[in-house]
C-alpha cells in the first residue's frame, strides 16, 4: 500500500439556481469588493454579468468585472488582471465561466497578496503567502478548475504553457448549477467533457491512486461516458448537463489528488506551441497514450471497459470503443487533423518531456524514444 493524502477544498453548493446563492456565498466569505472574471462569450450572450453584479449589490458588495477571457489566457491577461485586482484592493475572487477564467481567477486571488507577476510563482509551491478568498462557477464540464489547486497560463513569447500550483489555490467554495452549462456549443461540451474524462482515467491509472480517489474517477467516467452523448447532442437537457457537471467536479477531485499521468503532458506542448485547445489535445492523444500503456495496464482497462460498457472485452477493444465513442462526439481522430505534422513531432518531444509530474504519475515509465512513438502513432 502507498501512503496518501487526501484532500477535498470547496464547500459545494449544487443544483439548478444554485447561482443565486452567489451573494450569499460571497458575504459569508467577509467579501466587500470582489474582482470577477467572466469568460466573454457568457458576458456577451447571456445576463450572467448583470445577474452577477445584482446578487451581490444585494449583500453590499462592489464588483469589479473583467469579461475579456476568450481563450487559453496568457501570462499577459493574468497580469493585467491582477493589476487590476490589486487597484481596487479586492478582498474576494469570482470565477465564471471555463477552465481559463477559472484558472485566471485562481491565480488573481493567489496574486493580490504575493507581489510579482504570474510568471514568477509557475511552478510548484511558489506562493509565500495565502490568497484571499475566491468562488468558482463553472459553466462547462469541464477543467475541475474548481476543485484543483492549478491555474495554468500560456508564456507567449516562450510559446510554453505553465501552472502555478499551490495549496493556496484550493477554492474556498465552488457553484455547480448545470443552468450555466445549456449555452455551450456542441464542439465546447465534447471536448471540455472529454477533457474531464481524461482527468479521470488518468487519475485512476496514475501512481498516486488510492483507494478513495479510484471509485471517485470510476464515478466520474460513467457519468460521462452515460451523458456526454446526451448533452452533446441536446445541450438543453438539464439531467445530462447535471450529470456531467458533477462528472467534472469529481473528476477534477481526482485529478487534484491523484494527478493525471502523459496525456496531458503531450498534450500541453500542442496548446503552447499551436494554440489547439486544451480538451481536444488531450482526448486525441487519449486512446494512442492508453495504446502505448499495454500491456502493463492491461488488467486496470479490462476493469473499466466492463465497468463502462458492461461487457467483459479485451483492453485493445476498448481502446477501440473509446475511439467511436470520441468520432460520435466530433473529436478529431489524428493530429494531422489538428494540422499537425511528422516536422514538429521533435519540438512536441521536447515540449512534453518538461511536463514532467504528469509523466512521474505514469503507470509506465515512458522514455522520450516511446513518446516519440506515441506522437507519431497519433499522427
Ligand atoms: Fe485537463
Amino acid at each position: 500500500m502507498i501512503q496518501f493524502k487526501f484532500t477535498c477544498n470547496p464547500e459545494v453548493f449544487a443544483g439548478k439556481n444554485s447561482f443565486e446563492k452567489l451573494g450569499e456565498v460571497s458575504k459569508k466569505l467577509n467579501g466587500s469588493q470582489a474582482f470577477v472574471v467572466i469568460d466573454k462569450f457568457l458576458s456577451e450572450k447571456t445576463d450572467i454579468k448583470e445577474k452577477t453584479i445584482r446578487l451581490l449589490e444585494q449583500q453590499n458588495i462592489k464588483a469589479v468585472i473583467y469579461d475579456q477571457i476568450c481563450s487559453e489566457p496568457t501570462t499577459d491577461i493574468g497580469n493585467e488582471c491582477v493589476a487590476i485586482a490589486r487597484k481596487h484592493n479586492c478582498d474576494l475572487v469570482i470565477g465564471i465561466g471555463g477552465g481559463s477564467a477559472l484558472d485566471t481567477a485562481k491565480a488573481v486571488a493567489g496574486l493580490i497578496k504575493n507581489m510579482g507577476s504570474i510568471e514568477d510563482y509557475q511552478g510548484i509551491d511558489k506562493l509565500r503567502f495565502p490568497s484571499v478568498a475566491k468562488i468558482m462557477i463553472p459553466t462547462t464540464a469541464g477543467t475541475g478548475s474548481e476543485v484543483t489547486f492549478t491555474a495554468v497560463f500560456i508564456r507567449a513569447k516562450e510559446k510554453k504553457k505553465g501552472g502555478i500550483n499551490s495549496k493556496y489555490l484550493y477554492p474556498e467554495a465552488a457553484i455547480l448549477d448545470p443552468l450555466l452549462t445549456v449555452s455551450l456549443p456542441k464542439s465546447v461540451t465534447a471536448s471540455t467533457g472529454m477533457d474531464a474524462f481524461c482527468h479521470a482515467i488518468e487519475s485512476y491509472l496514475s501512481k498516486k491512486a488510492s483507494f478513495i480517489t479510484k471509485p471517485v474517477s470510476m464515478t466520474a467516467m460513467k457519468l460521462i461516458w452515460e451523458n456526454l452523448p446526451l448533452a452533446f447532442e441536446n445541450g438543453q437537457d438539464i439531467e445530462a448537463r447535471e450529470k456531467m457537471l458533477y462528472a467534472s467536479f469529481l473528476a477534477g477531485l481526482g485529478l487534484a489528488n491523484a494527478g493525471v499521468t502523459a496525456v496531458h503532458s503531450l498534450s500541453y506542448p500542442l496548446g503552447g506551441l499551436f494554440g489547439i485547445s486544451h480538451g481536444t489535445g488531450n482526448a486525441v492523444l487519449l486512446p494512442y497514450v492508453l495504446q502505448s500503456s499495454l500491456p502493463e495496464t492491461q488488467r486496470s482497462m479490462e476493469e473499466l471497459g466492463f465497468f463502462l460498457t458492461g461487457k467483459k472485452i479485451q483492453a485493445e477493444e476498448f481502446i477501440s470503443e473509446l475511439k467511436e465513442f470520441e468520432k460520435s462526439l466530433g473529436i478529431p481522430q489524428s493530429l494531422k487533423e489538428l494540422g499537425i505534422s511528422e516536422g514538429s513531432i521533435e519540438q512536441l518531444v521536447e515540449g512534453a518531456m518538461l511536463v514532467k509530474v504528469p509523466l512521474e504519475n505514469h503507470p509506465v515509465c515512458l522514455s522520450k524514444q516511446d513518446i516519440i512513438k506515441i506522437y507519431q502513432s497519433a499522427l
